[in-house]
């Protein structure tokens, strides 16, 4: 039995509709590539903005893999050459066939991604290096659970593929261009989220940049700069964020620190700037508790992202000390922004949470112990 799916369309403008649609008689021949039957598609009757197809897949697929797999090839790029991505606003899909026998009674399943189980649903994040890496991932994450994702970044290219993939997906995200160490801009980017959406929920505070450098071989021009983005780009987007928060009835702020601030790390600047996030973290988790707003940090060890060169001597040693005896990949990092963002982590404010494999509470001692009885 074939799945069927219905995929509703939110455009920008009525005056992107003519051009998608036409894009969408392009879509049937590259969507057979992929086994995808296009039965029609056509604007909505009531909506002048929308579009909408109906769409099968074959039995035992997921569908969600299918389009992104489609949306990964050169048929999909062709098709969209002329087409601002941007202008498509949300994707809603309507699965209309049962997806397997165990779940055969249900005929029809409302979807916005692949595992929503909408912990943020009705709740605007804004999430700092927001185009790549765990910002990405929590991106992604935090879209499925319902929200609407503001992703802000300095890569705008990465930032408005990704916004439009997950609007394809069925979430809600906008790219806006940010650089964190820049205090007009991110009052434009609160202006901007305050006319479009109306609140901000969550700030996850995840931007970041490193320079592996002893303290002696560190500029003055790169200390500079690794304490602007780590630590004053928290202290800014806190600043900016809280009184639209406190207004639109409180809110959850995730500081990204690092082990390197919670053990002794060589890399001076580095280091230093996410032992400063510490110490932000809990005066703004003081100052806000008032306000309804809860304040933490969270701490990866060693994760495998763009900034961790995974075939590099430091990430193999990190990960031998690691008691878990692997790096986390970003989803993990989006699995505990998620528990700290929601509702789920509604009594917990100013603390510390370490996502390291067990690198800093137990590293030392559990290496130790592991030569010990291995020799
Ligand atoms: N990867 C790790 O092993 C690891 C370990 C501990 C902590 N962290 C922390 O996790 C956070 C996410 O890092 P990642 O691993 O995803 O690295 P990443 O390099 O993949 O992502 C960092 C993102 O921040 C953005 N960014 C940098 N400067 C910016 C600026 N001025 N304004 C706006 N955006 C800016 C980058 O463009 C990039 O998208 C960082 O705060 C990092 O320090 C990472």
């Amino acid at each position: 039995m074939s799945i069927y799916q219905m995929r509703t369309y939110h455009l920008a403008s009525e005056s992107a509709v003519p051009d998608y649609l036409a894009i969408w008689a392009a879509h049937v021949s590259s969507l057979a590539e992929f086994d995808v039957v296009t039965h029609g598609f056509s604007p909505v009757p009531g909506n002048s903005k929308a579009v909408v197809a109906l769409v099968s897949f074959q039995d035992e697929v997921d569908p969600d893999t299918v389009i992104r797999d489609y949306m990964n090839s050169d048929g999909f790029r062709n098709d969209m050459a002329n087409f601002d991505m941007s202008q498509i606003e949300q994707v809603d899909t309507l699965l209309l066939a049962p997806l397997s026998a165990a779940e055969g009674s249900q005929t029809m399943t409302s979807r916005r991604g692949a595992k929503d189980v909408g912990r943020l649903e009705g709740k605007v994040a804004l999430i700092t290096g927001g185009a790549r890496g765990q910002g990405e991932a929590e991106a992604r994450r935090f879209a499925r659970e319902g929200a609407l994702v503001y992703l802000c970044d300095v890569l705008s290219e990465q930032g408005e593929t990704l916004a439009a993939d997950i609007r394809a997906e069925g979430g809600s995200a906008q790219f806006k261009s940010l650089d964190v160490t820049d205090e007009d801009q991110w009052h434009r980017v609160i202006d901007e989220i305050d006319e479009e959406a109306g609140r901000l929920d969550i700030l996850i505070n995840n931007a970041g940049t490193n320079a592996r450098r002893s303290l002696t071989d560190t500029t003055r021009e790169t200390w500079d700069k690794i304490l602007d983005v780590n630590l004053t780009g928290q202290f800014l987007g806190m600043q900016a964020c809280a009184p639209l928060m406190q207004r639109t009835g409180g809110g959850s702020i995730v500081n990204l620190g690092s082990t390197a601030g919670i053990m002794g790390h060589p890399v001076a600047a580095y280091s230093s700037s996410k032992w400063g996030i510490r110490g932000i973290t809990k005066a703004a988790a003081i100052n806000f508790a008032p306000m309804g707003i809860r304040v933490n940090a969270m701490h990866p060890g060693v994760v495998e992202t763009p900034m961790m060169d995974s075939t590099s001597r430091l990430f193999k040693n990190l990960v031998n000390m690691t008691p878990l005896g692997r790096a986390a990949n970003s989803d993990e990092m989006a699995a505990a922004a998620l528990f700290l963002a929601s509702d789920d982590a509604s009594f917990v404010t100013g603390i510390d949470l370490p996502v390291d494999g067990g690198f800093s509470e137990l590293g030392t001692y559990g290496e130790i112990w592991n030569r010990i009885n291995s020799h």
